[in-house]
């Protein structure tokens, strides 16, 4: 039981008296900012007595005169305008902790209500190498998959994979034309994805070119330059008037559309550029300047089940498959199901079909739409010369997983890019008929270069995210034997094993990385910041971890007995009573998590946890305190916290080292 479920347990009995519905008054009950004047603190005061009008002061005293938290804190006090302050027990604090030390859960509950969550994540579309962007959905669907299934939920992970898609019109239209057989034979999948790239920036290079004779860039940036001149015109700045705020405002924007366009003009133009500068490009180029349509029939003859396009399909999945696996288990992630888009390619007629005979999809300029409240564009699910779309496969796999797993709740964790497509999707949904059913698009923003622009290679590639994992793994390679070599008894670690820590230290960082951000935001990439050993990294929770490793180590303790002692944990200074209070929160943070499906509240928990863990460390002797009890005491709040933090992590998915 964490001790703001326990306070809202109180608090209720109390509020239920005074109000119907409580629940949004609980929700102001808080951690304290500052200790001196409590642990937690109830701020719903000032609201209620607003609503009721009462005096808040009077009313928080009256509610406190009521409230029942006797064994648990002491008496509550009522300060500034109306804030009721709570201090839990030191006793009770000792009671909890002594709870948590006795059970694998670390004294976090199970649910009494468990639902049924599927989350679908990962998702690559496989005929092309996995890049960076996938880490985002990857990391962030198996955390999200391993703390609810920690919580007591029912958890399904469904990796819906693109395996239909355009992509595979494009690499059987380059096998058939540009395929190195040799280079096949050694490497597939290598000698696959420079198709890929190939056939790409050939279809790139003609649709460039067709913007470019249409001109529409350069119109677009003479009118805009048009009028970012006339405004300034307009504001005096030609005359060297300061604009006022406002219309500077106005001016920035205009010129930040302006710069937007010029960079889109020149990328455009570097792209054209470097097929014309290759001479051998620019001849492909010439020959395949029908490509744009003659791709997107290879893809048809394949979903209509041409003989041969299936062949090449058949034989290059498995490949493709090959090489997303190796870096899955590298990220120690796995799937229950992997229903790629292939899986529903038989039952897309039939819904369609469904659909219209039900009213809510119907018959537009040849196509098949459906228009959803609320949705200005329809979504179209045939397109007028029989194919089907990303969203009607993504409408018959509802159907398929609500008639298999009839779940409560279906997360999405895919890019915010596409958070049209899923309202729109999540809209039809309802129109099926599920609308007791949670969807939620768990969307997530960009990872950035330094440049502060999605995050590539040199060459302009987005960085294979394989790669990525080497390049991380070096990194922490570096930072582990340095750390090795400074240790005051000389290194401890044989070589194989800096290689193996090197590869978790690695692996945690970037998982780390990225789940310690707010997932709606963007964020910048950096090597140096995830694999710092201060902050908020993964390699600093490791450390934290490895260290109270140590410690057992070298005061020679047995764990078990320890754990069995029954010693009573002694909250005497501040930093030990800060320590134990963060140590009984571990399952607000869980709860957090859930609330808002934001694995970054479990991070920042964390984080405050191996703080708070240095504070105590700093401040209180352990191998050496004064008494027996004491030593006792406080290897216990250190072996509590390594679990948990051990724990934490792997609800990330990220595992811990014993030395480091
Ligand atoms: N393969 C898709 C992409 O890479 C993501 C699929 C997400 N899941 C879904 N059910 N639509 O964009």
């Amino acid at each position: 039981m964490s001790i703001l479920s326990e306070l809202k347990i109180r608090f209720r009995q109390t509020l239920i008296d005074l109000v119907e519905e409580p629940e949004e008054l609980l929700e102001m009950i808080r951690r304290g900012q500052d200790p001196r004047f409590g642990d937690y603190q109830a701020n719903f005061a000032m609201t209620l007595g607003k609503r009721l009008g009462r005096p808040p002061r009077e009313l928080a005293a009256d509610i406190i005169k009521h409230l029942d938290v006797a064994g648990f804190c002491d008496p509550p006090k009522v300060e500034g305008p109306g804030f009721i302050n709570l201090r839990v027990r030191d006793d009770w604090l000792s009671r909890q902790l002594a709870r948590a030390v006795a059970d694998h859960r670390l004294g976090v509950p199970t649910l009494a209500d468990p639902r049924t969550y599927i989350i679908d994540y990962s998702a690559p579309n496989v005929a092309k190498p996995m890049h960076v962007g996938h880490i985002r959905s990857t990391v962030i669907g198996d955390a999200l998959a391993r703390t609810l299934r920690f919580l007591g939920h029912d958890v399904i992970t469904d990796n819906h994979l693109g395996d239909w898609g355009t992509q595979f019109g494009m690499i059987i239209y380059g096998y058939r034309h540009f395929v190195d057989k040799k280079a096949y034979k050694k490497t597939p999948v290598k000698e696959l994805a420079r198709l890929y790239r190939l056939v790409r920036q050939l279809m790139d290079y003609i649709e460039g070119k067709r913007q470019l004779v249409l001109g529409g860039l350069e119109k677009a940036i003479a009118e805009q330059e048009t009028r970012l001149e006339a405004q300034r015109e307009a504001a005096g700045a030609t005359r060297g008037k300061k604009p006022n705020k406002k219309t500077a405002k106005v001016l920035g924007r205009l010129e930040g559309d302006l710069e937007q366009a010029r960079a889109e003009l020149e990328k455009l133009q570097n792209k054209l550029a470097a097929v014309e500068s290759d001479p051998v490009l620019l001849k492909l180029a010439e020959k395949h300047s029908d490509i744009e349509s003659a791709v997107p029939r290879e893809t048809a003859k394949l979903h209509s089940g041409d003989r041969q396009n299936m062949k090449l399909w058949r034989e290059f999945l498995p490949s493709c498959l090959k090489d997303i696996q190796r870096i899955y288990k590298r990220l120690d992630i796995e799937f229950d199901h992997t229903l790629g888009e292939s899986f529903y390619n038989g039952r897309l007629a039939a819904i369609v079909q469904e659909l219209r005979d039900k009213g809510i999809a119907r018959q537009s300029d040849g196509a098949i739409c459906i228009f959803a409240e609320g949705h200005d564009v329809p979504m179209l699910i045939r397109k007028r010369d029989g194919a089907f779309l990303y969203a009607t496969t993504d409408l018959a796999t509802i159907r398929y997983r609500m008639e298999t797993w009839r779940p409560d709740a279906v997360l999405y964790v895919v890019d915010h890019r596409q958070s049209l497509h899923f309202d729109q999707l999540f809209a039809v949904a309802r129109l099926m008929g599920y609308k007791d059913v949670e969807f939620e698009h768990v969307s997530f923003g960009t990872v950035l270069g330094a440049d502060g622009r999605p995050f590539k290679t040199r060459s302009g590639d987005t960085v294979g995210l394989e790669n990525l994992l080497n390049e991380a793994v070096l990194r922490a390679g570096a930072t582990v034997c340095d750390n090795d070599d400074a240790k005051p008894t000389g290194p401890e670690l044989s070589p194989k094993q800096r290689a193996q820590v090197a590869e978790t230290v690695g692996i945690a960082a970037l998982k780390y990385a990225d789940l310690s951000q707010n997932r709606t935001s963007d964020y910048v990439f950096s090597y140096d910041k995830m694999l710092a050993m201060n902050g908020n990294t993964a390699t600093y929770m490791q450390y934290a971890y490895a260290r109270v490793r140590s410690i057992f180590a070298r005061g020679n303790v047995d764990v078990d007995a320890l754990r069995a002692s029954a010693t009573r944990i002694l909250l005497d200074t501040p930093a030990e009573r800060a320590l134990a209070i963060e140590l009984l929160r571990f399952s607000e943070a869980l709860d957090l998590v859930v609330a808002d499906y934001r694995p970054n509240q479990l991070t920042a928990y964390l984080f405050e946890l191996a703080n708070r863990y240095s504070a105590f460390f700093e401040q209180c002797p352990v191998l050496k305190a004064e008494t027996d009890q004491l030593r006792q005491s406080r290897l216990l709040l250190c072996d509590l916290t390594a679990r948990t933090i051990r724990k934490g992590l792997e609800l990330l998915g990220i595992n811990v080292v014993e030395k480091m």
